[in-house]
């Protein structure tokens, strides 16, 4: 085991475990931050994406040993009163049906809408294109996503 300090929703975050765990693990398990979600393991399906530095990661295959410095944001810190544009329309829109991957998916979309604040359907798909969900609740998302962008 060994000790990293991790910048995590703005606060220094002290984490004691393997150098190759993964980010996803040490936010779930030992910081119990467990919005990004378990899908695949293999940075395929987006349940656990983050952001590092503002741009989306795939935290299941992050080693918590590559991180240094860098600003990590998890659902749990998009916005500390859940009331970010995306987290209210998705709740307006009823967006998830089992939501497993909707963290995942919200932080995508903020980094799509940080890109293009008013995206096309065309722009809406190419972004989420990597976030599967298995209940395939993609046309509320993308929904969703117009309804935050008003
Ligand atoms: Fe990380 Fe699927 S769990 S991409």
């Amino acid at each position: 085991m060994s000790k990293y300090t991790l910048n995590i929703n703005g606060k220094t975050q002290a984490v004691d475990v393997e150098p190759d765990t993964p980010l996803l693990w040490a936010l779930r398990d030992t910081l119990g931050l467990v919005g990004s979600k378990y899908g695949c393991g293999l940075g395929q399906c987006g349940a656990c994406t983050v952001h590092v530095d503002g741009v989306p990661a795939r935290s299941c295959v992050l080693p918590v040993s590559s991180l240094g410095k860098q600003k990590i944001t998890t659902i749990e810190g998009l916005d500390a009163n859940a009331r970010h544009p995306l987290q209210q329309a998705w709740q307006e829109l009823d967006v998830p049906q089992c939501g497993y991957c909707q963290a995942g998916q919200i932080m995508t979309a903020c980094h799509l809408l940080k890109q293009h604040p008013k995206p096309s359907d065309a722009q809406i798909d190419e972004a989420m294109a990597g976030n599967l969900c298995r209940c395939a609740t993609y046309t509320r998302i993308r929904a969703g996503i117009h309804r935050a962008a008003e």
